[in-house]
C-alpha cells in the first residue's frame, strides 16, 4: 500500500478560499433565493486590457502558422518579455538574466519551498498569506515563526524578535491587510537580513497598486537588497491574468548560500528540471500589455479596482468601523465585533449575503477582523455597499 505523505497531516483539511467556499455553498442550499455578493477571494472582475488580448490572439495566430509555430520556449521566458518587466518595473536595478517568468506567484512561492527544502527556518507575518506557510508544511518544514503585525505596530514585525531565522516572507502591498512597507523599513528589514545572513522573500504581487510615489514598489529600491532579497511578483493583478496565469521570481546573481554557491544556479536548475517555462501565448500577452500603450490600461484598471476600495472603505468607516488598507492595495483588513472571525464571516453571509474573507483564515491575529477584497464589477460593489448600508449588523 502507498503511504500517505506525512506533511499532509500537519495541513488544515483544505486550503482557505475552497473553504470560505463550501460554507457558503451550504448556506446558499439552504438559502437559494439570496443573491450572494463576493468580496473575499481576490479574483479580478475586469476584461483584460485591449493590448493584452491582442497580444494573446496574435501569438495564438502564429502558433496556428508553418512560419510562427513553436514548441517548447525558455525554461527561463522569453528574453523579450524579461527584457521588458526589468524595463518597466526595474530599470538599472536587476538584470533580465535574474528574471524567471513563471505561470504565477502562487505556484513560484511552492517551488521556492522545494529549493529551499525543509531545514530552512522560516518566519512569516502574522497575519500573512497562507501559502507561505501551506507550501512550507507540505515540504515538511516545522519550523516557521509567526511574527505579529497589527495597528499596534503599524503593521510592522518587530525584527528584534527575529531570532535564528533563514527566511523571511514579507508581502508588501500586503495581503491581507492592505499595509505597504515604507523605505525606512524596507532599508531596517534588508540591513537585518545581511547582519543576520538570512534572505528575505518579497511577495511583491500588488505592488501595481502603490499610488503614493514614497512607497517602494520593489525591494530592488534598497541598496544591497540583491545580496539577500529574492522578490516574486505577478501580472495576475496588474492586468487580470488570475486565469491566463503569467508572473515572475527573480533571484538577484549575487545572491549567494553560505557556502558561496550562487542560489541563482540551483533555481534554474530547478527551473529547467521542474518546469516548461510559461505558456508562450501567455508571455506575449504579457508583453503587450508593457507596450505604452498597454501600461495607460493598466493603470485605468489598477485604479479602477482602487476606486472600489475607497467606495467600501467609506461605507464601512460610515458603520463606525476601523478600516486598514485600500488606498495604496486592493484589500480592506476591517476590524468587527470582538467574535471569532469565522462567526463574523457566517454572520454577515446571513444578514446581507455578502461573502468577506475571515481574517483568522491569515493567522492568529487575524481574529476579530474580515477581509474585504475590492476586486468586482461596479454594479457589484454598489450593490454590496447598498447592502452595507441597509443590513449591517446592528451589534458590530
Ligand atoms: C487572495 O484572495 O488572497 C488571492 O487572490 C489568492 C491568490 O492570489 O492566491
Amino acid at each position: 500500500m502507498v503511504k500517505r505523505n506525512p506533511h499532509f497531516l500537519n495541513l488544515s483539511e483544505s486550503y482557505l478560499f475552497p473553504e470560505v467556499m463550501r460554507r457558503v455553498r451550504h448556506y446558499q442550499q439552504n438559502h437559494p433565493e439570496v443573491e450572494l455578493l463576493s468580496l473575499s477571494i481576490g479574483d479580478t472582475s475586469e476584461p483584460l486590457t485591449r493590448s493584452a488580448t491582442l497580444g494573446l490572439l496574435n501569438q495564438a495566430e502564429k502558433l496556428g502558422t508553418r512560419e510562427g509555430y513553436k514548441g517548447y520556449g525558455l525554461e527561463q521566458g522569453e528574453f523579450l518579455l524579461r527584457e521588458k518587466i526589468t524595463e518597466v518595473f526595474y530599470p538599472n536595478l536587476i538584470d533580465p538574466d535574474e528574471i524567471f517568468v513563471s505561470d504565477g506567484a502562487k505556484c513560484d512561492i511552492g517551488r521556492l519551498q522545494l529549493l529551499f527544502g525543509q531545514t530552512a527556518a522560516l518566519a512569516v507575518q502574522n497575519p500573512t498569506y497562507p501559502v507561505y506557510v501551506d507550501t512550507s508544511t507540505v515540504v515538511g518544514n516545522r519550523s516557521i515563526s509567526y511574527l505579529p503585525c497589527t495597528p499596534e505596530n503599524g503593521f510592522f514585525p518587530d525584527l528584534s524578535k527575529l531570532a535564528d531565522v533563514d527566511l523571511l516572507y514579507l508581502c508588501s502591498p500586503n495581503n491581507p491587510t492592505g499595509s505597504v512597507i515604507t523605505k525606512p523599513q524596507l532599508q531596517d528589514l534588508v540591513s537585518w537580513a545581511q547582519s543576520k545572513k538570512a534572505f528575505i522573500i518579497f511577495d511583491a504581487a500588488y505592488s501595481g497598486f502603490i499610488q503614493d510615489p514614497t512607497l517602494p514598489r520593489t525591494i530592488y529600491e534598497i541598496p544591497g537588497a540583491d545580496e539577500v532579497a529574492i522578490e516574486v511578483s505577478s501580472f495576475s493583478k496588474l492586468i487580470g491574468f488570475t486565469g491566463v496565469r503569467l508572473g515572475w521570481t527573480i533571484i538577484p546573481k549575487k545572491l549567494r548560500f553560505e557556502n558561496g554557491h550562487p542560489v541563482h544556479k540551483d533555481y534554474t536548475r530547478f527551473v529547467t528540471t521542474f518546469f516548461n517555462g510559461a505558456s508562450v501565448i501567455a508571455q506575449a500577452g504579457g508583453l503587450a500589455a508593457l507596450s505604452l500603450e498597454g501600461l495607460e490600461e493598466m493603470r485605468q484598471m489598477l485604479a479602477f479596482y482602487l476606486e472600489n476600495a475607497s467606495l467600501i472603505r467609506q461605507e464601512l468607516q460610515r458603520q463606525n468601523l476601523t478600516v486598514y488598507g485600500g488606498d495604496n492595495a486592493p484589500y480592506l483588513w476591517v476590524k468587527c465585533a470582538s467574535k471569532p472571525s469565522w462567526d463574523l464571516f457566517q454572520t454577515l453571509l446571513e444578514k446581507t449575503g455578502i461573502i468577506a474573507t475571515p481574517g483568522i483564515g491569515f493567522g492568529s491575529q487575524g481574529e476579530g477582523y474580515l477581509r474585504f477584497s475590492s476586486f468586482g464589477s461596479r454594479p457589484h460593489i454598489l450593490k454590496a455597499l447598498e447592502r452595507i448600508r441597509t443590513a449591517w449588523p446592528q451589534d458590530w
